[in-house]
């Protein structure tokens, strides 16, 4: 029997509410497919910080080290600034494991209405990847004369030859062990005249490495315009963190609700855990109401199934998802009127089906 040591993080808000189902979920992939989950809760949040000063303890990553994998919830909190919750916990799990890959998987699942008037039939069906560790979202940088006419403010993006070829090479890597024919580059170097030609230069060095995979590139504007117009079109997207963080809300939005994006914060030299959550933050608007849609943090496990080496009990997950919404039970933001328990129980039933 294989055993996985699993770090949950279920945070805040609706990250309590879906991180439940996702444990109910694993339960039932467990019992089909003779696994065993020990799952250890840590009550990193934003509540942990009103009450503590802190979103986690000070050996809080050293904490997180030794597990196999991290499944998190989201955290956020409206007293508490969103920089203080992201600073505080998601990025130093992300840069401490080297989770330099963000894969976010975007599909049109059946039964799923998108918002978008595309033509019936159109398969949606593409990842993004994001560069999670520098670009845009960096600390480098300052604010002097405060509040006075003659306040200035630097920010600083961080563009390494190291972290732009990894991330440019790990989608053309996948884009191959996927299937796909495309690589689509999220590019904005019109407009952004030091970072953005770099990163086009190492996109064409690495594109070069594989003839077999088309490469393109686009302006991340038109790009935005064309995840609308032509969604079916893109095999692999990469983007550096700040673009494919838009990019992927707006993605996740065209295959019908931020409730059901997924993604994999990936260490893929495996030398620290990974970390999987939901697109979708904590959802205060709709918190205790028992209606989130648990996709997300669902498809979430997901991901980190397959990359546990558990590939069967991924696809069984997908395919539980998939025969659910067939069915007609989905939440309110899918256009349906399940709650969370009620899809719970009905991808608990799927799993628990699989000879
Ligand atoms: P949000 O994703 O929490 O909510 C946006 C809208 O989508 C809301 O109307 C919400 O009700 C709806 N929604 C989100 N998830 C849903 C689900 N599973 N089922 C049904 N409806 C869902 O984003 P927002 O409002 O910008 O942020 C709220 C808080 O979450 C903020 O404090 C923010 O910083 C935090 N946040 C945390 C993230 C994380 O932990 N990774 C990511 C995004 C936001
Ligand atoms: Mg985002």
């Amino acid at each position: 029997m294989n055993g996985y040591r699993i770090a949950l993080i279920p945070g805040d808000g609706i990250g309590v509410e879906v991180m439940q189902s996702a444990r109910e979920v694993l339960g039932a992939v467990a019992r089909t497919f003779d696994l065993r989950f020990d799952f250890t809760e840590f009550p990193w949040s934003c509540q942990h910080y009103v009450d503590t000063g802190r979103m986690m303890p000070e050996d809080g990553i050293g904490q997180l080290r030794s597990f196999d994998a991290i499944l998190l919830g989201a955290v956020g909190y409206p007293t508490v600034p969103d920089h203080v919750s992201l600073w505080g916990l998601l990025i130093p799990i992300r840069r401490e494991f080297q989770q330099y890959a963000c894969v976010r998987p975007v599909k049109l699942l059946p039964g799923v209405q998108s918002p978008l008037a595309l033509p019936k039939g159109t398969d949606i069906d593409y990842l993004v990847v994001r560069e999670n560790n520098e670009g845009e979202y960096s600390t480098v940088g300052g604010r002097s004369y405060a509040g006075t006419p003659h306040e200035v403010v630097t920010q600083v993006s961080l563009f390494t030859r190291r972290g732009t070829e990894r991330i440019i090479r790990y989608a053309f890597e996948l884009a191959r062990a996927r299937g796909k024919q495309r690589v689509t580059s999220a590019t904005k170097s019109n407009g952004i005249i030091h970072s953005m030609p770099f990163w086009d230069e190492v996109f064409a060095d690495v594109a070069a490495g594989y003839p077999d995979i088309e490469s393109e590139q686009m302006h991340v504007d038109a790009l935005a315009a064309k995840f609308v117009l032509t969604p079916q079109c893109f095999g692999v997207v990469v983007g550096s963190n700040l673009f494919g963080d838009i990019l992927t809300d707006l993605s996740a939005a065209t295959v019908g609700s931020i409730g059901i994006g997924a993604s994999a914060n990936l260490n893929p030299e495996r030398e620290f855990p990974s970390c999987f959550e939901p697109v979708h933050g904590s959802a205060p608007d709709i918190v205790g109401q028992g209606i989130a849609n648990p996709l997300g943090q669902v498809w979430s496990a997901a991901l980190m199934l397959e990359h546990l080496g558990e590939p069967e009990a991924a696809r069984a997950v997908e395919d539980a998802m998939q025969r659910t919404l067939e069915a007609g039970i989905k939440t309110g933001d899918l256009g349906g009127s399940a709650n969370t328990a009620e899809v719970t129980a009905a991808l608990v039933r799927e799993l628990s089906s699989v000879a």
